[in-house]
C-alpha cells in the first residue's frame, strides 16, 4: 500500500508534496514524511499519524528545497512510528517506497556485515543502504540504483533523491504502480495520476520493471533489462475538482449520493438506449458460445459484486460460474479449462491478490476480462479486455459507488452473454435493459429515505453485534451490508444466506440482536419471510428493507420496515445497496468514527 510522490520544481516543493500526499492518503495514513534537497543538502521531516501532524511539523520546521519526495504510510514492516516513517535516508540519499521487499532480512544481514547501521524496523531501509553501499564503491547515483534494483525481491515503487544532486530524482517500479508527470521545467512522480492532478495532466506510466532517471528537463526511462525505452505521454482526465467533498461531510456520503449519476454514466456506455439492448464498448477476444465456465475472482466488496454476477450469468446466460475470493483462487490449484473465461473485478485495479489471480489464470490459458474503475491500473493493463466502470475516483475507503457501477457492468455482461448464447430472447433482453435504465431513478427515490435510515442507524450504533440476512441476489448484499458496517463503525456484523439461519446463527438471536433483512418482493420473498418469523419468535429486532408488496406481507411483530420503490427483481441488488450503505454510514456518524479513513484499512490493497 502506501502513497509516494516526488517533485523536481522551480519553487520550494514542500507544500506541493503535502498537497499530493493528501490525495494519496487513501493508500494509507499511519505516518507521513517528506525529504528535500537544497543546495546539495538532504533534509527530512516525518510525523506519526495523519498528514496534518506532518503539516504542523513543517509549519514549525519548514523545508525550502526545490526537489523532494514524500510518503504516506500503511505499515507492513515495523510499527507506525515516526522513526519507521519514510523517507528513509543515509548521508547519500533519501528514498520512499510502496510495497514489500521480501528478501530484506538477508539483505540487511549482508549490509550489516559490510558495516551499515540500521535505525528502523522497516524493509525499506535496506534499499537506502543497498544503494548507498553501491555509491560508496564509487558508482554514480544512476549506476548505484541500476546495480541495486535487481537485488530486490518483492513488490515496489521507489523514489530517490540524492545529496549533491539538486536536479535528479530516480523512480523505479516492480509490482506497484508509478506514474511520471511532465510539467514545463518541472517533473513529478507519484503512485497515481490523481496525486499529480493539480500539477499536470501529462502522464507516463512506468511498465513492470521500468526505472526512470528524471531531471527538470525530462525523463529517461529504462526497462528491466536496462534498455532505454519510451513510454507514451497520456492526457489524464482526473480533474482536481472531483476530489472535493462538495457539501458532504465525508467522501463516503458524497460517493453514495453520486450513484444515480455515475451508474447512469456507466450504463450509457453499455446500453443502446434507443434499441434497449446491450452494446459492449470493446471487442471480446472470445465467443460466448465457446465458454463452458466463467471463473470470477475478486476481493471484499468487489467479490460481492462478483457473487451477484454469478446469479445473473447462471440465470440469463445459463453459464456455470465459479467464484472465489482472489486470495484463495490463486493458491487452490483449481482445474481450469484453456479458452474459458476468467473475470476479475476491482475498483483500484491494483489489489495484489486479484492481480496474482489474473496472472495465474492467464498462465493457464484463460481469456482474462476485468471490470475495473482505474483504467490505467495494472489489472487493466494486464487484462485481455477491460470493461470499465465509470464511477470516477472513489476516495472513501469503504467502496460504494464502485460497487454499484461494477454491478451495472456485470449485469450488461451477463445480458450480452445470454443473448449470444441464445439463452434469452430479444424481448427478454429489452425487458432486462429497460429495468437497468430505470435504476438511476429508483436510486434517487431511495435516497429520499435517508432521514428514516439515519434515525434507525442511531439505534443500531448501540448494538455490539448485527446480523444481515438475504436470499438469492440479496444474499451478497447481506454480506456487503455486514462488511460496510464492520469496516466503518467497528461493530461486529455477519452476513448470512437467510436459509442458513437455522443451521447455527439462530442461536445468537435475542432481544438485543438487530437483524437486517434485505428482501424485495421476489420469487424467494416467501421463504425469507419464514426466516423472519423465526427471528421474531425469538424476540429479535428486524429491520426489513423491502418494497410496497413486501411491506404489506411482512406483518410479524418487532419489524421496522424501510419501503423502497417497486422495481423488477433483476435490478434490486443495485438499488438496495444504497440503504445498506446509508445504514452503515449513519451508524458510523452516530459513533463518531473516522469514516473516510477507518482504522487499519487502506483504499488500495497492494500487499498479499
Ligand atoms: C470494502 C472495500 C474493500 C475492497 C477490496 C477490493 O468497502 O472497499 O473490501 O472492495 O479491498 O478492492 P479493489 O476493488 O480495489 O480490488
Amino acid at each position: 500500500m502506501c502513497g509516494i510522490v516526488g517533485i523536481l520544481g522551480r519553487e520550494p516543493v514542500a507544500g506541493q508534496l503535502v498537497d499530493a500526499l493528501k490525495r494519496l492518503e487513501y493508500r494509507g495514513y499511519d505516518s507521513a514524511g517528506i525529504a528535500t534537497v537544497e543546495n546539495g543538502h538532504l533534509e527530512r521531516r516525518r510525523a506519526e499519524g495523519k498528514l496534518k501532524n506532518l503539516q504542523e511539523r513543517l509549519n514549525r520546521e519548514p523545508l525550502s528545497g526545490l526537489a523532494g519526495i514524500g510518503h504516506t504510510r500503511w505499515a507492513t514492516h515495523g510499527k507506525p512510528t515516526e522513526n519507521n516513517a519514510h523517507p528513509h535516508a543515509t548521508e547519500r540519499l533519501a528514498v520512499v517506497h510502496n510495497g514489500i521487499i521480501e528478501n530484506f532480512r538477508e539483505l540487511r544481514e549482508e549490509l550489516e556485515k559490510e558495516g551499515a547501521t540500521f535505525g528502523t524496523e522497516t524493509d525499506t531501509e535496506v534499499v537506502a543502504h543497498l544503494v548507498t553501499e553501491e555509491m560508496k564503491k564509487g558508482r554514480s547515483p544512476v549506476d548505484a540504483v541500476r546495480a541495486a534494483l535487481p537485488r530486490l525481491r518483492g513488490a515496489f515503487a521507489l523514489a530517490f533523491i540524492f545529496a549533491g544532486e539538486d536536479d535528479m530524482m530516480i523512480g523505479a517500479r516492480k509490482g506497484s504502480p508509478l506514474a511520471i508527470g511532465h510539467g514545463s521545467g518541472e517533473m513529478y512522480l507519484g503512485s497515481d495520476a490523481i496525486a499529480l492532478a493539480p500539477f499536470t495532466d501529462a502522464i507516463s506510466y512506468l511498465d513492470e520493471g521500468d526505472w526512470a532517471v528524471m531531471s527538470r528537463d525530462g525523463v529517461q526511462i529504462f526497462d528491466v533489462a536496462g534498455n532505454a525505452v519510451k513510454r507514451p505521454v497520456i492526457k489524464t482526465s482526473s480533474s482536481a475538482f472531483l476530489l472535493d467533498k462538495g457539501n458532504h461531510r465525508h467522501f463516503m456520503a458524497k460517493e453514495i449520493h453520486e450513484q444515480p449519476e455515475v451508474v447512469a454514466h456507466t450504463l450509457s456506455h453499455y446500453i443502446d438506449m434507443a434499441k434497449e439492448s446491450v452494446v459492449l464498448p470493446g471487442e471480446l477476444p472470445f465467443e460466448w458460445n465457446k465458454i463452458e465456465r466463467v471463473s470470477i475472482s475478486a476481493c471484499g466488496t468487489a467479490y460481492y459484486a462478483g457473487l451477484v454476477a454469478k446469479y445473473w450469468f447462471e440465470r440469463y446466460a445459463r453459464l456455470p460460474v465459479e467464484i472465489d475470493v482472489a486470495s484463495e483462487f490463486r493458491y487452490r490449484e483449481a482445474p481450469l479449462r484453456k479458452g474459458d473465461l476468467a473475470l476479475f473485478v476491482s475498483q483500484s485495479g491494483e489489489t495484489a491478490d486479484t492481480l496474482a489471480s489474473l496472472r495465474y489464470a492467464k498462465e493457464q490459458g484463460l481469456h482474462v476480462l476485468s471490470v475495473v474503475n482505474v483504467q490505467t491500473s495494472t489489472i487493466a493493463r494486464e487484462s485481455d479486455v477491460i470493461m470499465p466502470t465509470l464511477a470516477g475516483p472513489e476516495i472513501g475507503v469503504a467502496s460504494t459507488k464502485a460497487f454499484t457501477c461494477q454491478l451495472s457492468v456485470l449485469a450488461c455482461l451477463a445480458i450480452a452473454a445470454g443473448r449470444a448464447r441464445g439463452a434469452i430472447s430479444d424481448a427478454e433482453e429489452r425487458k432486462l435493459v429497460r429495468a437497468l435504465i430505470e435504476v438511476p431513478r429508483h436510486m434517487n427515490e431511495t435516497l429520499t429515505l435517508e432521514g428514516d435510515i439515519e434515525a434507525l442507524a442511531r439505534d443500531l450504533g448501540k448494538s455490539s453485534d448485527v446480523l444481515y440476512l438475504g436470499r438469492g441476489t440479496s444474499y451478497p448484499l447481506a454480506l456487503e451490508g455486514a462488511l460496510k458496517l464492520k469496516e466503518i463503525s467497528y461493530i461486529h456484523a455477519e452476513g448470512y444466506a437467510a436459509g442458513e439461519l437455522k443451521h447455527g446463527p439462530i442461536a445468537l438471536i435475542d432481544e438485543t440482536m438487530p437483524v437486517i433483512v434485505t428482501a424485495p418482493y421476489d420469487s424467494v420473498f416467501e421463504k425469507t419471510v419464514s426466516n423472519m418469523q423465526e427471528v421474531a419468535a425469538r424476540g429479535g429486532r428486524i429491520i426489513l428493507l423491502t418494497d410496497s408488496k413486501g411491506a404489506a406481507e411482512a406483518t410479524m411483530p418487532g419489524v421496522t420496515i424501510i419501503t423502497l420503490p417497486d422495481m423488477p427483481s433483476s435490478v434490486t441488488p443495485l438499488v438496495y445497496a444504497l440503504p445498506v450503505q446509508l445504514l452503515a454510514y449513519y451508524t458510523a456518524v452516530a459513533l463518531g468514527t473516522d469514516i473516510d479513513q477507518p482504522r487499519n484499512l487502506a483504499k488500495s490493497v497492494t500487499v498479499e
